[in-house]
């Protein structure tokens, strides 16, 4: 369990993940089956070569996907866009000091604990609010929601 006790749930594809925007839904769904990937090699003891490659799948993915979410948003004036981004740099910092070439086992685990757990709160957050924001009813004062996407134990993501 992680160090601040919070649990965002399981990483599982659900409707409820739907953002109703389908380029990055799509992409959502594509993300969340290459970190389960890399999950399940981690908790079921894949060789030290098979959790790399899991790894540097979600990774790569991870990478291309934020890259593509912000341009989307960028594309749409999203006025939070900033605010996004860095989120999605916190995140990508924490992934690459795990991301060590080396095989150091307890931070690919760590990682693999951390790793679907942000991706959970981060989609039905901050993702959500530019979903809402795109759809004209984001009535959720957006500081607030802000806020909540950045509550990860200490990790201000
Ligand atoms: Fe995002």
């Amino acid at each position: 369990m992680h160090s601040d006790g919070v649990d965002y749930g399981a990483l599982v594809w659900s409707d409820d993940l739907v953002l109703g925007i389908e380029e990055i839904d799509t992409q959502h769904q594509e993300w969340i089956a290459l970190v389960q990937a890399y999950e399940r090699a981690v908790r079921d003891g894949g060789s030290a070569e098979e959790v790399r490659r899991a790894l540097a799948a979600a990774v790569a993915y991870t990478e291309s996907h934020f890259a593509d979410e912000q341009r989307v948003m960028g594309e749409a004036g999203y006025p939070f866009l900033d605010d996004h981004i860095e989120q999605h740099q916190l995140a990508w910092e924490r992934v690459h000091a795990f991301d060590g070439k080396g095989g150091e086992e307890d931070l690919r685990e760590n990682l693999a604990d951390f790793l679907p757990q942000w991706l959970m709160l981060h989609i039905n957050t901050a993702d959500r609010q530019f979903a809402r924001w795109l759809r004209g009813d984001d009535e959720t004062p957006c500081a607030a929601a802000a806020v909540e996407g950045r509550v990860f134990g200490n990790i201000p993501v």
